[in-house]
């Protein structure tokens, strides 16, 4: 396939391979949405085909499932990101007056907050999060471990939402008394102040086809997950299948803010369901699960009471479900997977040896120390860690979990050391050197960073791009190479 070819949405539609094309699209996206939409799909296709050098949809079938860039392009024009700062008033009320003083409360000891803004598009919806954190929070919570974690498949929505410069629409509902303290403007553009970037990071994730939780990736013990105006494109069955993975990506007593007009309340029956006023929230209660009782109208639900104190009393009086033993979530079904491999990328890795089957290469204990950390059961998994680690010293695999445990709880040094104690153990292992990397990276040690990645390019030398990773949750040995290269670049190191 060459240069650009002239191909119409008419050809496209009436290509044999052109439903193929579609479902790959599909599976990989979750857009269901384009299973009505022929036609806009076809003009999409169309388009991206032409300048490709692709003119029938077999050809573009084999490009897309051959080239993760391609389908970077391609996701790029089919994904909608409408959004704008605090978005939904009165879920942020509810975050401000409800759900950070209740997470901020019981996380005192540990001193951590971590959220998860899935689907988070070109920023807005976590630097929003950002914004109320260190304008109402940052008092008590100027020494915390703070992570909010924005996430989307769009990878030029994640370069946007890193450079964090707005168009005053972004601002519709923001006062222009707020947008002044927390942003500085640029001609036409606003551009975030660092103050409120610090704690917010972009990753690329999709949540369709990479594994959550997943520790590895960063994608687990989160106290706060918020993910609106994402799944209203998916089909009911692919949105059954992720809000029992949502559900296990979250510690225990952590929420879930959907967006206002998504919930359906059979769906969450595992959480406590919490009305607010004119928001639905879902919080995470190990042991329990709540059976379904009709919602009130929204003009029937108590109103938001201001006070935090006088707040966290009343959430037994606000749930509306009675308590039951719960549902395992292993047992519910997964999300639906795409057919062929999708175009993931990793947050972290580690690159097998081909043609090494992706299967944890260590024994029962590293399997559930791996479950448990999933689970954001940090206590419980670095016991098991150590546990293992007392019969096992020399296990690079339990120093790799033990790191990624300490990284969770803060303790950075003792990350650092586990990270180095695997590297030592087994220089092969590709995981420990990419996260010794990103530690580095955070540390501002940009040219130590430099050398973990390039010890992951070393390794991965002779390793095919669609090898895959072991122990690495699906992620292939191309897009390990691609993430390096990123970071590599973004230091000045490549
Ligand atoms: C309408 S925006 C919502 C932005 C923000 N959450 C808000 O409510 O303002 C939807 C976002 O979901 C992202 N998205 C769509 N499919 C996705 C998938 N499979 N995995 C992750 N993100 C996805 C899109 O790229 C887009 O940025």
């Amino acid at each position: 396939m060459g240069g650009k070819v002239s191909v119409t949405a008419q050809t496209v539609l009436g290509d044999p391979a052109f439903a193929t094309l579609k479902s790959l699209v599909i599976d990989t996206t979750g857009m269901a949405f384009y299973r009505d939409k022929s036609h806009d799909l076809a003009q999409i296709l169309s388009a991206r085909m032409a300048e490709a050098g692709a003119d029938d949809c077999a050809g573009y079938f084999a490009r897309l499932t051959s080239d993760s860039h391609e389908m970077d392009a391609l996701v790029a024009e089919l994904t909608i990101g409408e959004t704008y700062f605090f978005r939904h008033k009165e879920q942020f009320d509810a975050l401000r007056d409800l759900i950070l003083p209740d997470v901020i409360e019981r996380n005192r000891q540990l001193k951590r907050l971590r959220i998860w803004s899935a689907g988070c598009a070109t920023g807005p919806e976590p630097y929003s999060i950002a914004i109320m954190l260190e304008r109402e929070f940052g008092a008590r919570i100027s020494d915390w471990h703070v992570t909010i974690l924005g996430t989307d498949i769009n990878q030029k929505f994640l370069a946007r939402a890193r450079e964090g410069r707005y168009d005053t629409w972004a601002f519709r509902t923001m006062s222009d008394d707020i947008r002044d303290a927390c942003f500085t403007k640029h001609g036409n553009q606003w551009q975030i102040n660092a103050s409120f970037k610090r704690f917010v990071k972009f990753q690329y994730h999709n949540l369709i086809t990479s594994k959550f939780p997943s520790i590895i990736d960063n994608i687990a013990g989160f106290d706060i997950i918020i993910c609106r105006n994402v799944i209203i494109y998916f089909s009911a069955e692919t949105i059954a299948g992720l809000i029992p993975c949502f559900r296990e990506t979250l510690s225990d007593k952590g929420w879930l803010v959907m967006g206002h007009a998504e919930p359906n309340q059979e769906l969450f029956k595992d959480f406590q369901t919490v009305n607010v006023d004119g928001a639905v929230l879902y919080q995470r209660v190990d042991g329990y699960s709540a059976q379904m009782s009709p919602l009130p109208a929204s003009s029937d639900v108590a109103p938001m009471p201001k006070s935090p104190s006088a707040m966290l009393p009343k959430l037994a009086a606000m749930d509306t479900g009675r308590l039951a033993p719960a549902r395992t979530q292993r047992g519910a079904a997964p999300p639906p997977r795409p057919p062929l491999r999708p175009p993931l990328r990793p947050g972290t890795a580690t690159v097998a040896k081909p043609p090494t089957p992706v299967v944890p290469p260590v024994d029962g204990g590293v399997v559930r120390i791996r479950e448990l950390a999933d689970q954001g059961q940090w206590e419980a998994a670095a016991a098991a860690c150590d546990a293992l680690l007392a019969r096992t010293p020399m296990d690079a695999w339990a120093h790799f979990y033990r790191a990624m445990i300490f990284e969770q709880v803060g303790q950075a040094e003792d990350c650092e050391k586990a990270l180095r104690r695997a590297i030592y153990l087994d220089r092969k292992m590709v995981l420990p050197h990419y996260h010794l990397g990103l530690f580095l990276l955070r540390r501002d040690d940009a040219a130590a960073a430099a050398r973990a990645f390039r010890n992951v390019l070393s390794l991965l030398k002779d390793v095919p791009d669609d090898d895959p990773v072991a122990d690495g949750d699906k992620i292939m040995a191309g897009q390990m190479r691609e993430a390096v290269a990123m970071h590599l670049t973004m230091i000045g190191g490549a």
